[in-house]
């Protein structure tokens, strides 16, 4: 290197999943060599076993593997009678599948705006949003941070409305001690390979506490039929594969640390970002599990665009509120109706967090940040 010429520092992706199977590769490769040993590839023995070992981390009765987050989704809207007519609120602000698994169900999503420090579902604005024809409240953890389920429940329970949770960002977190999974009727977890706890490949779970769900979920997930070529109602083929849990079983052991080490990741972005101004952080309590580390500028494309160029993989979580995407035009909302789900989608900046994550990712991202203002 010659005086005057930085450094070719390597690239730091906004995930990077090579680390994770390096790591665990030949405990992975065992377990799926233990598949095809049995060959029991669908509702296979490490499926039942995963079931049971991810409802207990969640503190929840039961477990029903289903294809993909989205799938959870929209069978815990028909596990609950939800269907045309009905409306279901949703925060504005989210991966469009929250809002799929109600459409997906012949129900409609209403729209409620989000906490602006937060980007999680405002229980202030709940009731506002209520009708005649309301049955649930899907809170969304979003980042991996709980909703306000205290506020919600109480608002659900004086309205007689259901509460599922999206957890597909939350794999391990918790609300006031209680682990997320635990907080509501039915919750939705995704199994994807980036999120916090990934398989290799889609994957999916519905958790519940009421053994009448749990067997309506299991029946829902499999073509409507508990028994073989007795279907009792139309349903889609949603399971989870016995290669993804036999995956699964190997990374729920590692959950914790990984989450513990996202939490400490997040800590060294808050102090490396603190001096800048200019750079919001986003509220976190200290039961989330920081699936993506979210912060806010005023001029979020060009501090985006600074990162990439320096190897920094940063990304947009979400660069649009349910209202603004052409599935959800339909709706009819027009722009402005909100304006704090629009104002995220328009600021939010996500920095690069794994468990593996290079400890020279947040001084460089701050150096970015600080240079770019
Ligand atoms: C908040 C949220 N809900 C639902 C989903 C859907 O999960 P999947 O991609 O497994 O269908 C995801 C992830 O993609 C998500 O982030």
């Amino acid at each position: 290197m010659s005086a005057g010429t930085a450094p070719n520092l390597a690239a730091i992706p906004l995930v990077d999943l090579r680390a994770q199977h390096a790591a665990l590769r030949e405990e992975i490769v065992a377990g799926i060599e233990q598949v095809l040993v049995r060959s029991d590839f669908i509702h296979g023995g490490d499926v039942g076993r995963f079931e049971e070992e991810f409802a207990a981390a969640c503190g929840a009765g039961h477990g029903i593997g289903c294809g993909n987050g989205t799938d959870a989704l929209h069978l815990a809207v028909r596990a609950l009678d939800i269907g045309p007519g009905d409306e279901v609120i949703v925060p504005a602000m989210t991966f469009v599948a929250t809002a799929l698994g109600v459409s997906l169900a012949g129900a409609t999503p209403v729209l409620v705006d989000v906490d602006p420090n937060t980007a999680l579902i405002d229980p202030t604005r709940l009731e506002a949003a209520i009708t005649a024809k309301t049955k649930a409240i899907i809170a969304v953890h979003l980042y991996g941070q709980c909703a306000d389920m205290t506020a919600i429940a109480a608002i659900a329970s004086r309205h007689g409305l259901a509460v599922i949770e999206d957890a597909a960002q939350a794999h391990g977190a918790s609300h006031h001690g209680r682990p997320a999974g635990s907080l509501a009727t039915l919750a939705c977890f995704s199994f994807y390979p980036g999120k916090n706890l990934g398989a290799c490949g889609d994957g999916g779970m519905v958790v519940a506490q009421d053994p009448a769900l749990a067997a309506r979920l299991r029946r829902l997930s499999n073509l409507g039929s508990e028994r073989k070529y007795h279907h009792e109602e139309i349903a889609p083929n949603s399971r989870l594969d016995t290669v993804q849990a036999a995956v699964l079983r190997v990374k729920l052991k590692w959950l914790p640390e990984w989450t513990r080490l996202r939490r400490s990741h997040a800590a060294a972005y808050d102090s490396a970002l603190a001096p800048i101004e200019r750079i919001q952080k986003t509220t976190s309590d200290e039961g989330s599990v920081y699936h993506l580390y979210v912060v806010r500028s005023n001029r979020r494309d060009a501090d985006l665009a600074a990162l990439n160029q320096a190897g920094l993989g940063a990304g947009i979580h979400y660069p649009f509120a349910l209202h603004q995407l052409g599935a959800y035009r339909h709706l009819g909302y027009a722009g402005g109706s909100f304006p704090i789900a629009e104002d995220w989608a328009a600021r939010c900046l996500s920095l690069p967090i794994y468990a593996e994550l290079p400890t020279s990712a947040f001084g460089r991202a701050a150096t970015v940040l600080s240079q770019a203002a």
